[in-house]
């Protein structure tokens, strides 16, 4: 069972949120003069996603988003974290905008606004113009620089009203389980183009948050990223050796440079690749952050692997612990250690949960209800334990559900249900499931609380 929520830990101002992004869920993919992404390309390319699903239709959000706004609304959730489409917006990747691609955001953050729900815009969840793919995509440095002009027009367009901004999600998956494992799109398996496109996703970051700030003078810019606690599978100096590695890979690798550290020397050495770097890059990429995202899923537990990729360290399955169904681990007490390692080595002004949930193989009752007990039960630790971490001391400011709805997860395709409102794909009706109104009890209860000492 979880401990109950220490609501009296939070700010008062603590944002309570839900999460989507752009290929996940809006379909419409050749509406209003979108160009293909990576993601049409890979999703299309047979047997690189379950039942070769593709996103698109997705949840049909680029119709429907109505009916989604009116479901925040009944949550009751007080922020909404939603990408952008560079497609939509720069179908060329570079150059002219399409204004159809922004006025849609547009009407959806006014929409947004007038239901008393702040957005929260991430500018690049994965979704690259595959027109800049064919040049190389993040391999080429010019791709940081287009990333930063099209963050420039979505700023312009949108910086009156939207102050919080993320520059990227995750880079951690777009370079290695796009360039390095091949899961996702691009679906390359190449050590040098992953590196280098770790390399280019932060300078374009540097880059994005400096353009962003230039159009929108009281931008909160922040980062997204989804970082793992990493503990060695035995004591042994080899498995010891290889967790090192495995946290420099998942964790330091996108921390450090943005922290104005640099990229880590152990890391540099295990991918013995040179980094495209030039003067000033460092300084760019280390742009000063309002913000700091993390996504939290599950913990890594790993072994010494000589023989596999870098960092040449591999997670071990361990036995008798619970996991959700997508194997992974659950680890409650993750979101708290990671939340408090966060605020003692990187001292970020404010901390965000911006991703945090479970798929489970959901049932629809008779009735058309969803009862979904595993996923509230996960929603309830995790809430939990980011509490523990703000009475700890974590300057965390809000928590956002992943998902609003379930939807199309990646190579996973629409078999894995992260959604507190379950879609049913035939006919697109919304379900808020038991976790949906759970969560819609723990924002009340935050409200309700009694009220901190000033
Ligand atoms: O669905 C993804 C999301 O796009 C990025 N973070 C992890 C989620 C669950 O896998």
């Amino acid at each position: 069972m979880s401990d109950p929520i220490d609501f009296a830990a939070l700010p008062d101002d603590f944002a309570w949120g839900v999460a989507t992004s752009a290929y996940q869920i809006e379909g419409a993919v050749a509406e209003d003069g979108r160009s293909p992404s990576i993601w049409d390309t890979f999703s299309h390319t047979p047997g690189k996603i379950d039942n070769n699903d593709t996103g698109d239709l997705a949840c049909d959000h680029y119709h429907r988003w109505r009916e989604d706004i009116e479901l925040m609304k009944q949550l009751d959730v007080d922020a909404y974290r939603f990408s952008i489409a560079w497609p939509r917006v720069v179908p060329g990747g570079e150059g002219p905008v399409n204004a159809k691609g922004l006025d849609f955001y547009e009407e959806l953050v006014d929409t947004l606004l007038a239901a008393g729900i702040t957005p929260s815009v991430t500018l690049y969840h994965w979704d690259l113009p595959q027109v800049l793919q064919d040049r190389g995509g993040w391999t080429e440095r010019d791709t940081a620089e287009h990333l930063a002009a099209y963050a420039s027009a979505v700023a312009e367009r949108l910086g009156d009203r939207v102050t919080h901004w993320a520059t990227l999600n995750e880079p951690l998956c777009s370079a290695w389980i796009g360039h390095l494992e091949g899961r996702m799109a691009p679906g390359l398996t190449d050590l040098t183009a992953a590196v280098q496109a770790s390399y280019h996703l932060l300078l374009g970051h540097g880059l994005a948050a400096q353009a962003v700030r230039a159009a929108v003078p009281d931008a909160e810019v922040g980062i997204v990223n989804n970082l793992s606690t990493v503990e060695p599978a035995t004591k042994s100096d080899a498995d010891v050796l290889a967790a090192r590695r495995m946290d420099g890979h998942t964790n330091r690798w996108w921390l450090d440079p943005v922290h104005g550290r640099g990229f880590p020397e152990d890391m540099r050495e295990v991918y013995g690749v040179d980094l495209p770097e030039r003067p000033g890059d460092a300084e760019t990429i280390a742009q000063p952050l309002d913000w700091l995202g993390l996504n939290y899923y599950f913990p890594a537990v790993v072994a010494d692997d000589p023989a596999g990729p870098a960092p040449y360290a591999r997670q071990v399955r361990r036995l008798h612990v619970p996991r959700t169904g997508m194997d992974w681990e659950i680890d409650a007490h993750g979101i708290e250690r990671l939340l408090l390692r966060l605020t003692h080595e990187y001292a970020p002004r404010r901390l965000y949960v911006t991703e945090n949930g479970s798929a489970y193989p959901d049932i629809v009752r008779p009735d058309g209800s969803v009862d979904d007990p595993e996923r509230t039960e996960y929603l309830l630790q995790h809430v939990a334990a980011c509490a523990r971490a703000a009475r700890k001391g974590a300057p965390l400011a809000g928590y956002f559900a992943w998902s609003l709805l379930d939807n199309f997860e990646w190579a996973y395709g629409y078999d894995k249900r992260f959604g507190l409102v379950h879609v049913d794909y035939a006919t697109q009706r919304r379900t808020i499931k038991g976790s949906g109104h759970r969560y819609h009890d723990i924002v009340r209860g935050h409200r309700r609380r009694p009220r901190r000492a000033a």
